[in-house]
C-alpha cells in the first residue's frame, strides 16, 4: 500500500510522528475508498496521542495553514489545497464525531478501531517509518470490502447503541456501493431501530440525501422499509405501500411505483430535489383514494393534496423551507399534466397553458413525467412514449413562437390605470388576467401592440373609456 501514500501530506505527518515517537494511521473511509478505487479528498489520521499536537506541527510544516481545533473532542482539522485533514487522538469511546459526549479515555489504535461502525471503515495504514503503509485490518474488512458486505465490528447492538445514525449509514453504503448488509447487523437493525428517535433530523437527511442521490435509490428505501425505519422516519412513504383488491380489482402499489419512477429518473437527473420530487409525486394518493362502482380506484386530485403535504413533510422533517420546496411542490402538482396533454390531441393552447406553469421548470418536469411511465404494458408504453415526444416537439415549437415560458404580462398595470384613469381595483387584475388568458388561448399574439388593443376592447365591454392623454 505505500504507493497510495506517496503524497506529501503523508510523508510530512510520518516525519513528525516519527519525531514525537508517537503511532499515526490513515483510518476509515479513505482507507476503504483505496481498495474501492475511489478517490477521496477527505482524509482521517488517528494517532496514539494528541490529534491536535499532530495537526498543529503538520499545519506548520505544510505551510502555516489554519488549524480549526475541537478542544472537547480532541480532534483538530486543517485543509490542504483540495484535501480536509482531519487528526484524532484513538479513543475508547465511539467514534462518533456529532455526539455533544466529550471524550473521557485515550485508548489503543485497536480501542479506536472497536468503536468504529463498519469493520470496511475500520481499515488502517500505518504512517510509521518501519512499516510505513502496513494494513491493520482487525475484523477482516479487507475480506468484507470483496464480499461487498457491510458488517459491525462489536455485536451489532453495542455499535448501533453507540450512534444510532449508523443504522442508516449501513443502509446508505449498501445502497451506494451495492454491498449486502450482513445477516445479525441487519437484525441489529431491526433491534435498534426504536432508537432512530434520538438522532437529529439533519443528520438523518444528510444519510436519505445520499440513498436518494444513489445510482439506485431503491435499494435504501427497500432495506429502510424492510427494517422497519422508514415508516419511523418517513411514515408518510411507508402508507403508499400495498394493495386494496375489491369486486376483485386492485391498484398499483404506489410505493414499489414511487421507487421504479426514482430509480428510473436516476440515470437523467443527479437534481436532488427533482428526485425528491419523484419520491413525493404520488404522496397523496392514499389520502385520495376511493372505489368507484363504475371507474375502479381514483386518486382524484392526488397532485393538489401531494403538493399540499410536500409543505408539511418539509416542515416536519427539517428539510429546506426555501425555493426548493416550491420546486418539488409544483413538479408534485403538475406531474400528470404531460401525460395527460399527450393523451388528448395536442392543441397549442393546451401546450402553451403547461409551458406558462412550467416555466423555466418546464424541462425538468418532462424528465419526471417520462420516468413515471412505468405501466407492464409494452404497448401502451410505447404509445406514451410516442404522445411524449409529440409534446416536447410541440413544447419546442410554442416556445419559439410565443415565448410564454417565463410569461410577463406584455401590458402592465400600471399602463391599464394610466388608460382608463383608474385607481388600484378589482378592474386591473380583470383585464390582466383576460389579457393573460386570450395569449394562452392564441387569440391574440404575445407582444405590446396585440395586448393594447385588446385591453382598449376588454376596457370597453366594461364600460370603461380610454382617457386622452
Ligand atoms: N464513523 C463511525 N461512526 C459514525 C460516523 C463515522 O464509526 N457514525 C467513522 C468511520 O470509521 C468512518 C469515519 O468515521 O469511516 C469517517 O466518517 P465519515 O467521514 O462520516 O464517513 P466516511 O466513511 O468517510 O464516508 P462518506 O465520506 O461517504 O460519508
Amino acid at each position: 500500500m505505500t504507493d497510495k501514500l506517496q503524497h506529501r501530506v503523508f510523508r510530512t505527518i510520518s516525519d513528525i510522528a516519527e519525531e514525537k515517537k508517537v503511532d499515526a494511521y490513515v483510518i476509515g473511509g479513505y482507507v476503504r475508498d483505496i481498495f474501492l478505487n475511489r478517490p477521496s479528498k477527505d482524509i482521517d489520521i488517528v494517532v496514539v496521542g494528541s490529534g491536535i499536537d499532530l495537526a498543529t506541527e503538520t499545519a506548520k510544516r505544510l505551510g502555516n495553514l489554519k488549524v480549526t481545533t475541537f478542544k472537547n473532542f480532541g480532534t483538530a482539522m486543517i485543509k490542504y489545497r483540495d484535501m480536509e485533514i482531519e487528526f484524532v487522538g484513538a479513543r475508547k469511546e465511539s467514534y462518533n464525531r456529532n455526539s455533544r459526549k466529550p471524550i473521557v479515555e485515550d485508548g489503543t489504535l485497536e480501542d479506536d478501531q472497536n468503536r468504529r461502525d463498519f469493520t470496511i471503515n475500520a481499515l488502517a495504514l500505518s504512517l510509521n517509518k518501519k512499516k510505513y503503509g502496513a494494513l491493520l485490518d482487525p475484523f477482516g474488512g479487507l475480506e468484507h470490502l470483496k464480499q461487498k458486505l457491510i458488517k459491525t465490528p462489536l455485536a451489532p447492538d453495542i455499535t448501533f447503541s453507540d450512534d444510532p445514525l449508523r443504522m442508516m449509514r449501513a443502509i446508505r453504503f449498501a445502497t451506494q456501493l451495492n454491498f449486502r448488509i450482513e445477516e445479525e447487523t441487519f437484525e441489529g437493525i431491526i433491534k435498534t431501530r426504536e432508537r432512530i428517535s434520538i438522532i437529529s433530523k439533519e443528520r438523518i437527511n444528510d444519510e436519505l440525501n445520499k440513498i436518494i442521490l444513489a445510482d439506485k435509490p431503491s435499494i435504501g428505501f427497500k432495506l429502510l422499509d424492510k427494517a422497519g425505519l422508514l415508516e419511523l422516519i418517513f411514515p408518510e412513504l411507508s402508507a403508499l405501500k400495498g394493495v386494496e383488491i375489491k369486486n376483485g380489482i386492485g391498484h398499483k402499489d404506489n410505493f414499489y411505483h414511487t421507487l421504479e419512477v426514482l430509480d428510473r429518473l436516476a440515470p437523467y437527473s443527479n437534481d436532488l430535489w427533482l428526485r425528491w420530487a419523484a419520491l413525493l409525486h404520488d404522496i397523496g394518493k392514499p389520502a385520495s383514494k376511493r372505489f368507484d362502482e363504475k371507474a375502479g380506484w381514483t386518486f382524484y386530485a392526488h397532485n393538489y393534496i401531494g403538493a399540499k403535504m410536500t409543505e408539511q413533510i418539509f416542515k416536519k422533517m427539517k428539510l429546506p423551507a426555501n425555493e426548493k420546496m416550491k420546486f418539488v411542490q409544483k413538479m408534485v402538482k403538475l406531474h400528470m399534466r404531460p401525460i395527460a396533454l399527450s393523451e388528448e390531441t395536442v392543441t397549442d393552447s393546451a401546450v402553451r397553458r403547461l409551458l406558462f406553469e412550467a416555466g423555466d421548470d418546464i424541462d425538468n418536469l418532462m424528465t419526471l413525467c417520462e420516468a413515471d411511465i412505468t405501466s407492464k404494458n409494452e404497448e401502451k408504453v410505447k404509445r406514451y412514449l410516442k404522445n411524449f415526444e409529440l409534446v416536447r416537439q410541440k413544447l419546442r415549437e410554442i416556445e419559439q413562437k410565443d415565448h410564454v415560458r417565463n410569461f410577463q404580462p406584455p401590458v402592465s398595470g400600471e399602463v391599464i390605470m394610466k388608460t382608463f384613469s383608474l385607481k388600484p381595483c378589482k378592474e386591473i387584475g380583470d383585464i390582466k388576467s383576460a389579457i393573460k388568458e386570450a395569449i394562452l388561448d392564441g387569440e391574440i399574439k404575445n407582444d405590446y401592440d396585440e395586448a393594447y388593443r385588446y385591453m382598449l376592447k376588454i376596457g370597453k365591454e366594461m364600460g370603461l373609456e380610454p382617457v386622452s392623454e
